[in-house]
């Protein structure tokens, strides 16, 4: 079988996610405090298979070493996932304030950066600088600063040879006041950047691990909450933080909260392909990271990453899952089902007659008609889906087995915006589905593609996962940092002024 991810486009079509409402944050934090980190020992690497690594389009013999090195860089680091995959930009970044928007990085003089020297576009990936003004951190310069010279050396010498966009971006970022006085950043900074650093107590493999997770793919971007000066909650590093209406799962090694029991071989897989069968599935936001960034990397590189994240500190949270049960998860009916359309659409007929003859009016039967009619044309009867096609497996997936059942549910309010442009998209149901019916599906999915024991969800859950308020504004991420640009203005207005009437009645004097 191929990869999924061979069917993944090289146009991203994406707005990126991320982070914790505070309060999020804080119950996350206070039920870590009181359930206190477990300690798991590093699983030894099991052999299997991981895929070998998607080639990357701009890596050619014709160029220079130099050049393809940076390439790699680029991918590792997922510049595309906002400046996207010509590097014209484009993408926004959603704040309460407005959007900020990833600018043209091409070698267009008049609206790239064609005028860069190395050094600039060190100072803006290490500093947030810019030569005329200072980047707000939507740009993951926090996380850049521990990138090496080396590095950028490739990836300037890289960037020359993109192609240049000479068009203006259609976006220009325009934060209103005081949120456009740029150079107030620089307090944020003192604070905030760097993001992280190095430890001393790694092996030279999980050294590369954490130079790959916290400096180039800035993966706590995404999986580690924030704390009160918007920086890093530093003692929930990759514990989960919820993005909008997704949540970053728990990627510590805790093996009931997290994923403790991936062997790295797993968690390679995963990264490459963006599944792991009858395990986990990389969807929305994850699956962006994953089309536009980690299966291209190396197989060591993959490896490093996943033998960091077996040495970091395991933390429980409440997002515990039930372990996986093989022997309740459904058998594939048969791999011309998964693959045949034709097939696959008399399977769900007969199902559908099965199910509507056997219904005896329990909720149970009810939630399995409206199953097999509003989903299993993508996911198939048995939950498998047409992987060729992206259209995800669910059998077995870590979503299903989450007690809380806060990812399912907004899954199947919400929908998916397909990864790329020519990914398939899945259809939010929150309009045509009462909350009853919505609890009902995601305790079937959960029982029958999960093998969860019970069926717990109710419409009164369902309810309060919709209007929850961390659904609401998306991307609340960079809140903090803004509203630390809020506070830090207040303090130099009202500094000022004091200084104004101190001057006055001295004048007066
Ligand atoms: C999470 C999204 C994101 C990622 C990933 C990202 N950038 Fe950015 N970048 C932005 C945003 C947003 C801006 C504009 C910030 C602003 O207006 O203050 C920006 C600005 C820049 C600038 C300044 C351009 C100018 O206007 O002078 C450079 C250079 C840059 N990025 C390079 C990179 C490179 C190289 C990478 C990969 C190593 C990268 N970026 C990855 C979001 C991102
Ligand atoms: C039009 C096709 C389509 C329909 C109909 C559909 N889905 Fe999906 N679903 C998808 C695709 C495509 C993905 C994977 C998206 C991605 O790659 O990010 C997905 C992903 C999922 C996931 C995995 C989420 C994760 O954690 O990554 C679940 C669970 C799910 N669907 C449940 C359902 C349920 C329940 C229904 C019926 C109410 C349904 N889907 C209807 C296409 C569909
Ligand atoms: C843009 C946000 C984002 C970034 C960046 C990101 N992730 Fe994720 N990650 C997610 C989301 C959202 C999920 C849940 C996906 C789903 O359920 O379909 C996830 C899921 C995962 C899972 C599966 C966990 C489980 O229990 O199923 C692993 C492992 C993971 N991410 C590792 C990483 C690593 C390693 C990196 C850096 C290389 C990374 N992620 C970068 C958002 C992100």
């Amino acid at each position: 079988m191929k990869p999924t991810s061979a069917k993944l486009s090289l146009l991203p079509n994406m707005a990126i996610a991320p982070t914790p409402p505070l309060r999020k944050a804080l119950h996350v934090l206070v039920s870590a405090l009181l359930l206190g980190a477990a300690s798991v020992p590093a699983l030894a690497a099991t052999p299997a298979i991981i895929e070998k690594a998607e080639p990357i389009p701009a890596v050619s013999p014709a160029n220079s070493d130099l050049v393809n090195r940076g390439a790699y860089i680029a991918r590792a680091a997922d510049c595309m996932a906002c400046h996207r995959e010509d590097y014209a930009g484009g993408v926004g970044i959603e704040t309460p304030m407005g959007k900020v928007y990833a600018t043209n990085i091409t070698p267009s003089v008049r609206y790239g950066i064609g005028n860069y020297t190395e050094q600039d576009l060190k100072n803006a990936l290490k500093r947030g600088r810019a030569p005329d003004h200072q980047l707000y951190p939507a740009m993951p310069y926090p996380s850049y600063s521990g990138m090496t010279d080396g590095d950028i050396h490739a990836l300037f010498a890289y960037l020359q040879t993109v192609p240049a966009v000479d068009e203006a971006s259609p976006h220009k970022t325009e934060l209103p006041f005081p949120f456009n006085i740029r150079t107030l950043m620089k307090f944020w900074n003192v604070i905030n950047v760097p993001a992280w650093e190095a430890r001393t107590d790694l092996d030279a493999t999980q050294q590369r691990g954490e130079y790959l997770v916290n400096n180039l793919e800035h993966c706590a971007t995404c999986h580690t909450p924030r704390d009160s000066t918007m920086g890093y909650n530093k003692s929930l590093y990759m514990a989960g933080a919820q993005l909008g209406n997704w949540h970053a799962p728990n990627i510590t090694p805790d093996e009931a909260s997290g994923i403790g029991s991936w062997s790295e071989t797993d968690i390679a897989t995963y990264l490459r392909t963006g599944h792991l069968e009858n395990r986990a599935f990389a969807g929305g936001p994850m699956g962006e990271a994953v089309a536009h960034s980690t299966r291209y990397l190396t197989t060591e590189d993959l490896r490093a990453i996943a033998s960091y994240l077996k040495v970091i500190p395991a933390v429980r949270t409440e997002d515990t899952l039930q372990p996986l049960n093989t022997a309740k998860l459904p058998q594939k009916a048969n791999d011309e089902i998964t693959f045949n359309l034709i097939d696959q659409m008399k399977h769900i007929e007969q199902a559908k007659l099965k199910a509507g003859t056997a219904a005896g009016g329990t909720v149970a039967a009810t939630s399995e008609a409206l199953y097999l009619a509003k989903c299993a044309s993508c996911h198939g009867v048995d939950g498998y889906g047409q992987p060729e096609a992206r259209y995800a497996p669910i059998v077995g997936i870590s979503t299903l087995r989450r007690d809380q059942p806060n990812a399912v549910v907004n899954v199947i309010a919400h929908g998916i915006e397909g990864a790329t442009n020519t990914s398939p998209q899945m259809p939010g149901f929150k309009d045509e589905l009462s909350a009853e019916q919505i609890a009902g599906l995601a305790n079937y999915v959960r029982v029958t593609f999960g093998g969860m024991s019970d069926r717990q969800v109710t419409a009164e859950q369902v309810d309060n996962i919709m209007t929850a308020p961390a659904d609401v504004p998306f991307l609340i991420k960079n809140a903090g940092w803004l509203a630390w640009l809020g506070i830090i203005a207040v303090v130099l207005l009202l500094g000022l002024l004091i200084w104004c009437l101190l001057r006055r009645m001295s004048d007066a004097r």
